[in-house]
């Protein structure tokens, strides 16, 4: 049956984006390189050779940006800083230069009344903190939560919302173990280290900001997460997906919400955690006002030795629809809302962070982008966010990755994510069929289900 789904009215519709992936201006203004810089600079780790050089040129043309989040109607936007525009070489001298840019963004966005959700980290730590070992070292972690003191001095009067991390796991385990990301390390130790100090960080650059703020602020992270299913009901299969499970969620999620570490289930975490996790780290990390969910696709996991660590893998099962880097899979974000409600109980605010897909769109003979499978994937994940909400999960917001098409890290510029769409040549923006429908959810704060 089609109905209308209603939404709370205070609930927050907004859009998000990263530094790296829309900014461009890579080294204007002294920033300093950050480890996406120097990765895609090196040959053969992005599809076609591209770069975050110019991105979106969104460093000079954030006005007509924040001026289309208005004309869509968005109540927030969420972005993040660059470490290296504040801080060059990572910790030290600071750039103000850097700092006048946000402090600038900032305005134009409490300008046109949207809410600004600055998260500190999405992914590209200074290149000077790189050559000191990174994420694996513990170092790093004491120097995130300076660079969070120097932003939080300067942005507190007017930002009220602070992520520390966009994605930790991702940037450990695609950064330091996979090594598909920046920077480009492949090593298991050096992956759990890492996630390990990032989740420190987190709890470290909490305590610095609530301590500089100038106003009372709420502080939170951004998780990617995954619901887990079997194969097959087979008991390797079940106790596979569990592993995987543990892998994926649990090692954030745990340690955030209950104050405890899975690692040691892991015949390498068990090995490492003694000398790894400090006394005191993990009362640190668990802090949080605001948990961000981001998802993407569910994980459909059969045993399989040949896998280090977790011995599964991932299966792809047919009867959904595809895109170019995932499994379409709307019931996953209910799975996820409802699943953390149950298991942990957060005593915090929850808001999904990221939701999108990315299709190949292009414009039609008359100028449009009729990108009738965004709204289609939109509509269908949107309410499952309203039946998690109806069966009592108090979302208190939607974010869709993302604005605009983007740099979509190591596959560059042909996964196009955006509600805009974008000309990489000209830099010319062109609002899709999908932004238009979105900005219609948002002026009538729900939509017509199409019964499903
Ligand atoms: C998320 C990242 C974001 C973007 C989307 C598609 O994992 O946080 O930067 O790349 O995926």
């Amino acid at each position: 049956m089609r109905k209308f789904l209603a939404f709370p009215k205070e609930f927050v519709w907004g859009c998000a984006s990263s530094a790296y992936q829309v900014e461009g201006a890579w080294n204007e203004d002294s920033k300093g390189p950050s480890i996406w810089d120097t990765f895609v600079h090196a040959p053969g780790h992005v599809v076609n050779g591209e770069t975050g050089d110019v991105a979106l040129d969104h460093y000079h043309r954030y006005k007509e940006d924040v001026a289309l989040m208005k004309e869509l109607g968005m109540d927030a936007y969420r972005f993040s800083v660059a470490w290296t525009r504040v801080l060059p070489a990572g910790t030290g001298t600071i750039n103000q230069a850097g700092l006048d840019f946000y402090d600038r963004l900032v305005d134009e966005l409490l300008k046109h009344k949207i809410e600004p959700y600055l998260c500190l980290f999405h992914w590209d730590l200074p290149q000077a903190l790189q050559d000191k070992g990174g994420w694996p070292n513990r170092d790093t972690a004491y120097a995130f939560a300076e660079y969070a003191r120097v932003v939080t001095e300067r942005l507190s009067d007017r930002v009220k919302v602070w992520m520390t991390h966009n994605e930790p796991w991702v940037a450990a385990m695609a950064g330091y173990f996979g090594g598909e990301h920046a920077p480009g390390i492949k090593d298991v130790s050096a992956g759990i280290k890492a996630l390990h100090h990032l989740l420190l960080s987190h709890g470290l650059a909490a305590e610095a900001i609530r301590a500089s703020a100038i106003q009372p602020v709420k502080v939170g992270i951004t998780l990617n997460l995954n619901p887990v299913h079997a194969a097959s009901q087979s008991k390797k299969d079940r106790d596979a997906a569990s592993r995987m499970d543990t892998i994926l969620n649990r090692t954030t999620l745990d340690p955030l919400l209950k104050g405890t570490s899975p690692i040691q289930q892991f015949a390498i975490g068990k090995l490492l955690s003694r000398s790894l996790i400090k006394p005191g780290d993990l009362e640190k990390i668990r802090t949080l006002d605001l948990l961000g969910v981001n998802y993407y696709a569910r994980a459909v996991v059969k045993h399989d030795p040949k896998f280090p660590v977790v011995a599964a893998s991932q299966i792809h099962p047919e009867g959904n629809e595809y895109s170019g880097m995932w499994e379409i899979y709307p019931e996953g974000i209910y799975e996820l809302l409802t699943r953390i409600w149950k298991d942990y109980q957060p005593n915090c605010d929850i808001m999904i962070t990221e939701n999108g897909v990315p299709v190949p769109d292009g414009l039609d003979f008359d100028g449009r982008v009729r990108d009738e499978r965004r709204i289609r994937y939109l509509r269908n994940h949107i309410a499952q966010v309203h039946r998690a909400m109806d069966e009592g999960v108090p979302v208190k917001g939607y974010f869709h990755w993302s604005l605009m098409d983007n740099f979509e890290w190591a596959l560059g510029y042909g996964q196009r994510f955006g509600l805009v769409y974008v000309d990489f040549k000209t830099q010319k923006r062109t609002v899709k069929d999908s932004g238009i429908w979105f900005a219609n959810v948002i002026k009538e704060n729900g939509f017509t289900s199409n019964g499903k």
